[in-house]
């Protein structure tokens, strides 16, 4: 069977896509919307599809099985739930958005609907990322050490809070999330953020700078996750979980671990294209039937924002708030 595709976003994330899903066998993108009719046309011309009008003209289950919505999170309205009203099956970029309660509504809307669908937390795909997990697996961590420091997003959105929720819950998400895809759910979270720079290099933006986030597992296990998005000389990603007798170190953002306890001292890189495996993932999930080869579904992704939420409102309320 071929997977006709429609997409909604013809922007970085949008390109990442095509170029995956040019590879996937089964997939065919079919039509392309976005607001810049001139990178629609573009994108559209990289795989023979044509512009579609509109998002709502876009979503026509007589022309296509399954929808990537590539838009940023402020600019979703309620695509996921019109698409799951339709029968479409949902591909949603990370994260699912901005606030909990418009989320909730949406994945009941999708549970509902019965659609297949995914949240991109692209990351899990990695087969270095999975090997931890299977290693994790019955371990007792005690600390989890994350960081994440680098440059912002250039878009005009993506520097202010309530369009894009900041590094911590746009480009951090990802470690929040295989946080708690690798060591369990959260707990409760106590956060501090800063704008010692930003406030004066560009006031104009909302977002921090720089957040220092501490959080307990449902586990028991505590950590933390520092984070910058305005650091010319250092970037990169870590996180750490350390047992008594055992230490992962994932870096690169999923690409390279290291394990190391008693009998063994190894560091692997992955070759792979996670964003390949998972849009496959998601074809063949649509084209069987079977949601055994998606990793992160839209319920899933609902307590990574949920995190992201909490450590805002605790850094605002100066306290510790439950997850
Ligand atoms: N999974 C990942 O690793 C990853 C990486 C990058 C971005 N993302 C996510 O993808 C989303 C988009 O990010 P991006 O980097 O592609 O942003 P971008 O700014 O490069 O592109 C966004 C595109 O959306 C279009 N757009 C905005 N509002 C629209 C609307 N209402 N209707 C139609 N089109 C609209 C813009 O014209 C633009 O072309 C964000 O949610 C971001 O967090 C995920």
């Amino acid at each position: 069977m071929t997977v006709k595709i429609g997409m909604i976003g013809a922007g970085g994330i949008a390109r990442s896509h095509i170029n995956a899903l040019k590879k996937v066998e089964q997939a065919k993108i079919v039509s392309i919307f976005d607001l810049n009719t001139a990178g629609a046309q573009e994108a559209a011309a990289l795989v023979g599809a044509r512009v579609a009008e509109s998002a709502d003209a876009l979503l026509n289950p007589q022309e296509i099985d399954a929808v990537f919505i590539c838009v940023p999170q402020f600019a979703r309205g309620e695509l996921e739930e019109i698409a799951a009203k339709r029968g479409i099956h949902i591909f949603v970029e990370k994260p699912l958005g901005l606030e909990l309660a418009p989320v909730r509504q949406k994945e009941q809307t999708i549970r509902e609907s019965g659609v297949i669908n995914a949240a991109g937390y692209v990351l899990r795909y990695f087969d270095t990322v999975q090997k931890v997990k299977q290693y994790l697996e019955g371990k007792t961590i005690h600390l989890i050490q994350a960081f994440r420091i680098g440059g912002s997003h250039p878009a005009p959105w993506w520097s202010q809070l309530h369009m894009s929720g900041g590094n911590l819950g746009d480009a951090v998400t990802h470690q929040i999330d295989m946080i708690r895809y690798l060591a369990g759910e959260y707990k409760d979270v106590t956060a501090q953020f800063g704008r010692n720079s930003l406030q004066t290099l560009k006031p104009e933006t909302t977002i921090p700078d720089a957040g220092a986030v501490s959080f307990s597992l449902q586990s028991g296990a505590v950590g933390t996750i520092t984070e910058s998005c305005l650091s010319t000389h250092f970037s990169g990603s870590e996180i750490k979980f350390i047992g008594a007798d055992f230490m992962v170190n994932i870096t690169g953002n999923g690409r390279t671990v290291s394990i190391i306890d008693n009998t063994q001292n190894i560091t692997i890189t992955s070759r792979q294209d996670p964003s390949y495996v998972q849009d496959k993932a998601f074809v063949e999930a649509v084209a069987s039937g079977s949601r055994e080869s998606i990793l992160c579904s839209y319920a899933d992704g609902i307590n990574t924002l949920a995190f992201t939420i909490a450590a805002y409102q605790a850094a605002e309320k100066r306290s510790t708030i439950s997850l």
